[in-house]
């Protein structure tokens, strides 16, 4: 949520920063702004612009400011606190113009600050909250930038990842951090400071994550942080970031799922013991044998992905299972003991509201356990143990691969649970091998593309969608209507298919379509007495079914075939035609897929 560049070292130009700012694009695009040093003039100069990066780019070209020089500072807003527009957008800066820094986050106690720098002679010109902490650091700077960032820092409450520079104190930039996201990219003769890793990948793979209250003092030839830190290796590669010959980073990530599936799995399958090896869990190991109570915690997406877990952990683990979205877990008094084990579930690792909710299960001293995509990641860093989806860096805002990536790890631990409890060593052969099969299978599903096109064309001026699944299939009902809502801005709902004579069935008529996931499974009889409940009511039907179910044609009026499998695992494939449908309905509806209204990847603030 916003992106932050900045960068000190060789390089002179400023398009260098607007190139790293790009591939933080995902993460907000409403305005983007750079403030870069020039050397020559022993200045700052200062471009920002609502919209998306190719504006400020323009804007760059148009205005004949020199780049040589630097350190430079960028970022790329989703904003928060003031409109969309110039003014709000960052870098922010002092009175005098000599201060300028870049901030992710929300300053709190903005309000009560800017009231009191007012008072002292300071004058604002936005309404963002940013702009208080560069007059802070105006107050106490004395001709050292981060004594003053330190002081100013002292008295903001609040979430911040921030860049700061200053021509009064040329040579160096301050980086500093509390609870939003901030890494330092290394490399030879230069250093990067970034919101998110892909910033940095082209320059480098080795960075650094700040901690919550560190600050980072940057200069060409080294930096400076007061505690000794590691290395962490970036585990991808700048190609697998790039979108190659697909139009849009969803259809990539989608056709990935395959990919997901075998990264997820990769050396973790013991079919022979039925088994499933997990290293990052074996520091725990024996403490989880005591567990006889989960909670699954998590937003969005990934929450989908923890009521799906709810349901294979209770019936082949039989561990009793809770799940509750971080947003709200933490505002509840959870019941919690030491057999209890909390396990969080995050694409990107830093979502505010679940590493919040995280943060308060090891206040209460619960063990925590953490799902991610992310290495190094806030979430992974601050959980007792975890394992690692390794789907990849995942770039379209709605999340896709790294989705599948979590029902496969959530069917992993279920193993891993299972196999420590009751589970018999054959079904735990049965749910190994299965879980072997499921990339062919989801390759399989994914060549069905082009009918799932012509279907997603045919329905795309309707304006209402029902998406109904019963069982492990409820949550992909959700997921499918999110996907459809966030990127071609229909309105869709996931409904448990048994509430729909609760309600729902009110709105049917034969313009409001229901996809029906109806694989054949121990509820499948139950979905077709709801299927023909719809009908009655002339409502337009897309059915996903298992191969071979030919019945179901005669029911309604459109069908999407996925391959059988075990019950547990059929969500990993009727998920795929979702994405897939909801992606074709937005390129029809000619909407912006990666970068959906409003919306933005990675959400850092509560
Ligand atoms: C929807 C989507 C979001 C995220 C949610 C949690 O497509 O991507 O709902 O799932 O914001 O994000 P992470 O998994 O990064 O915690």
């Amino acid at each position: 949520m916003c992106g932050i560049v900045g960068y000190i070292g060789k390089n002179q130009d400023i398009r260098m920063g607007i190139e790293a700012l790009r591939r933080l694009e995902y993460r907000g695009y409403d305005s983007a702004g750079a403030a870069w040093y020039n050397s020559d003039k022993k200045d700052i100069f200062l471009v920002k612009k609502a919209g998306r990066i190719d504006n400020l780019e323009k804007a760059i070209q148009e205005s004949n400011l020199v780049s040589s020089g630097n350190p430079f500072i960028l970022h790329t807003r989703w904003a928060t606190h003031g409109g969309v527009d110039d003014i709000n957008a960052h870098p922010h800066s002092d009175c005098k113009n000599e201060i300028f820094l870049v901030h992710n986050g929300i300053i709190e106690n903005y309000q009560e600050l800017k009231e009191k720098l007012i008072k002292e002679g300071h004058k604002f010109c936005s309404q963002c909250d940013t702009e208080v902490l560069s007059h802070l650091i105006e107050k106490y700077f004395q001709g050292n930038l981060e004594e003053a960032v330190r002081k100013a820092l002292k008295e903001v409450r609040g979430t911040y990842g921030l860049a700061v520079i200053s021509k009064k104190d040329p040579g160096k930039l301050v980086a500093a951090r509390l609870s939003s996201p901030l890494l330092l990219g290394i490399n030879q003769d230069e250093i990067l400071v970034a919101s998110d890793p892909s910033a940095v990948i082209t320059h480098t793979r080795q960075v650094i994550n700040l901690d919550d209250n560190e600050i980072a003092v940057l200069k060409p030839e080294n930096f400076f942080i007061l505690k000794e830190k590691p290395v962490i290796q970036i585990e991808w590669t700048a190609e697998e970031a790039q979108k190659g010959d697909y139009p849009h980073f969803m259809l990539k990530e989608i056709m990935e799922e395959p990919e997901a599936i075998e990264n997820a799995i990769r050396g973790r399958l013991i079919p022979e013991e039925g088994q499933v090896k997990l290293g990052g869990l074996s520091s725990v190991e024996k403490k989880l044998r005591e567990i006889n109570r989960l909670l699954l915690v998590a937003c969005g997406t990934a929450s989908y992905a923890a009521r799906t877990g709810e349901y294979m952990l209770e019936e082949y683990a039989g561990i009793p299972t809770e799940i509750d979205i971080g947003s709200e877990f933490r505002y509840r008094k959870p019941i919690v003991d030491k057999k209890t084990a909390a396990i969080f579930i995050s694409q990107s690792g830093e979502t505010a509201d679940t590493l919040a909710a995280l943060r308060e299960m090891k206040e209460k001293g619960t063990m925590a356990l953490g799902i991610t995509n992310a290495v190094g990641s806030t979430q992974s860093r601050e959980t007792d143990a975890g394992v690692y989806t390794r789907s990849g860096p995942e770039i379209a805002v709605a999340s896709t691969k790294a989705f599948i990536g979590q029902l496969i790890t959530l069917a992993l631990l279920t193993v891993y649970f299972g196999r420590q409890r009751d589970m018999a060593l054959v079904m735990g052969q049965r749910i190994v091998s299965e879980l072997a099969k499921l990339p062919e299978l989801a390759r399989k599903v994914l060549k069905q593309a082009p009918e799932i096109e012509k279907i997603a064309k045919k329905y795309k001026d309707c304006k209402n969608f029902w998406f109904i699944g019963r069982k492990y299939n409820y949550p992909m009902a959700m997921e499918g209507a999110l996907k459809l809502k966030e990127i071609s801005y229909l309105h869709a709902e996931g409904v448990a298919s048994g509430e729909l004579k609760h309600g729902a069935l009110a709105l049917i008529d034969e313009n409001f379509p229901t996809i029906v996931i109806s694989p054949s499974d121990s509820v499948y009889e139950k979905t077709i007495s709801n299927i023909q409940e719809i009908k009655a009511r002339k409502g337009p039907i897309i059915a996903i079914a298992t191969e071979g179910n030919e019945e179901i044609k005669n029911l309604v009026d459109d069908v999407i075939y996925i391959p059988k499998t075990l019950e547990m695992l059929t969500p990993i494939l009727s998920v795929i035609p979702l994405h897939l449908f909801a992606y074709y309905t937005a390129v029809a509806l000619g909407k912006d897929i990666d970068k959906p209204r409003n919306l933005a990847k990675s959400v850092t603030v509560e």
